[in-house]
């Protein structure tokens, strides 16, 4: 059998190719990604307008080439699946009418997926290892910053989240404020690597013991106020380095902090960490440190993954219909779909 994956729901257009046999976890045969980053570059964030019309343009031009580099025939296709939400919503309007389209006129079934569910099983998607329940999954992207108790398919609990700004979020308003470019995530990590992390002591929010929420919005204040009498910061090298560690360090340290808390505390074997700002090597570093201490198995999304893409929506769909648990998508997308139902 095999799924075309579709993914609009921000500023990545992106397909994916995954083949499912009788046996065996899904198999990804082909991935593409056409990123925006650079148009909204100059706007500082995501233009949706922008995002969409790009959607509309890149969409049957990526279909078309991962149909002609697999040698496929749109006939071939057993079936679609597409990213339902949450999103922006005309950005999540494209994705979806072309896919219920193309399964109309093939006369293939049509599967919707959540986005976050998406990044949430994407460390499995290389089929290196497998999915086994339960774990316990951090998503951290420009969007989201969730902690998530993974029982079984379908059965997600949200343990905790971010009450403001997304932890990406939060990198790209700091890199803004340091005079740097969007995404800011990957340009402050480049920054740190020359900074002492322990520089400047920025808070970490919500520290307390059995709390699993997170709040990024008063770090952000407190590098704004600490630039606003520092002046001389942004033009001085070694002092940028320091302030892009002492934040990057602010978040690294409450996000791992809190994940290893929140998996002792359900009891999971393993931890799983997806999205953009998994892409971050101290990030990386810090939750394989903590988990080798506490005895905690660790999976990472490979970091091409870690950032939006089709072939987590194609692959979690193949592994439901494996399950047994993923029926036909007949409703609309929803921008703010929920994981827990
Ligand atoms: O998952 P993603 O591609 O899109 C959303 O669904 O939001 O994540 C994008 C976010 C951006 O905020 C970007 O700054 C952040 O991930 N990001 C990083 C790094 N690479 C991307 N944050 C910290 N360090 C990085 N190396
Ligand atoms: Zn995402």
């Amino acid at each position: 059998m095999r799924l075309l994956g579709i993914e609009t729901s921000c500023d990545e257009t992106a397909v994916a190719l995954v083949e499912l046999s009788t046996e065996g976890p899904p198999r990804l045969c082909h991935s593409l990604i056409s990123s925006q980053t650079q148009l909204h570059e100059r706007w500082g964030g995501v233009v949706p307008e922008i995002a969409t019309r790009e959607h509309l343009r890149n969409l049957p031009l990526l279909t078309r080439q991962l149909l002609a580099e697999t040698s496929l025939t749109p006939e071939s296709l057993d079936g679609i699946a597409v990213t339902s939400g949450p999103g922006l919503p005309t950005a999540l309007l494209v994705g979806t009418s072309y896919a219920k389209g193309l399964a109309a006129a093939l006369g293939k079934p049509i599967y919707g997926i959540n986005h976050l569910e998406g990044h949430l099983f994407s460390p499995f998607l290389d089929g290196k290892v497998s999915i086994e329940f339960p774990f316990v999954g951090l998503i951290v992207s420009g969007g989201h910053t969730l902690l998530v108790s993974v029982e079984g398919w379908n059965c997600y609990r949200k343990l905790g989240g971010t009450v403001d700004d997304a932890a990406g979020e939060a990198f790209d308003k700091v890199a803004r404020l340091l005079g740097l470019p969007y995404p800011g995530g990957p340009q402050i990590e480049k920054l740190a690597r020359a900074g002492n992390p322990k520089a400047y002591d920025f808070p970490q929010s919500f520290p307390e013991r059995d709390n699993f929420n997170f709040s990024f919005s008063g770090l952000k204040t407190s590098v704004r106020y600490f630039l606003d009498a520092h002046p001389e910061v942004k033009a001085n090298a070694p002092l940028l380095a320091g302030v892009s560690a002492s934040f990057q360090e602010a978040v690294v340290e409450v996000l791992v902090k809190k994940a290893i808390r929140a998996t002792r505390s359900v009891k999971a074997k393993s931890l799983i960490a997806a999205g953009g700002v998994v892409c971050n090597g101290e990030l990386r570093k810090k939750l394989q440190a903590e988990c080798e201490t506490f005895g905690i198995q660790l999976r990472l999304a490979e970091a091409t993954h870690c950032t939006d893409n089709a072939a987590m929506i194609a692959s979690i769909a193949a592994e439901k219909l494996r399950a047994g648990c993923l029926t036909e998508f007949h409703r609309d997308f929803n921008p703010n779909e929920s994981l827990f139902g």
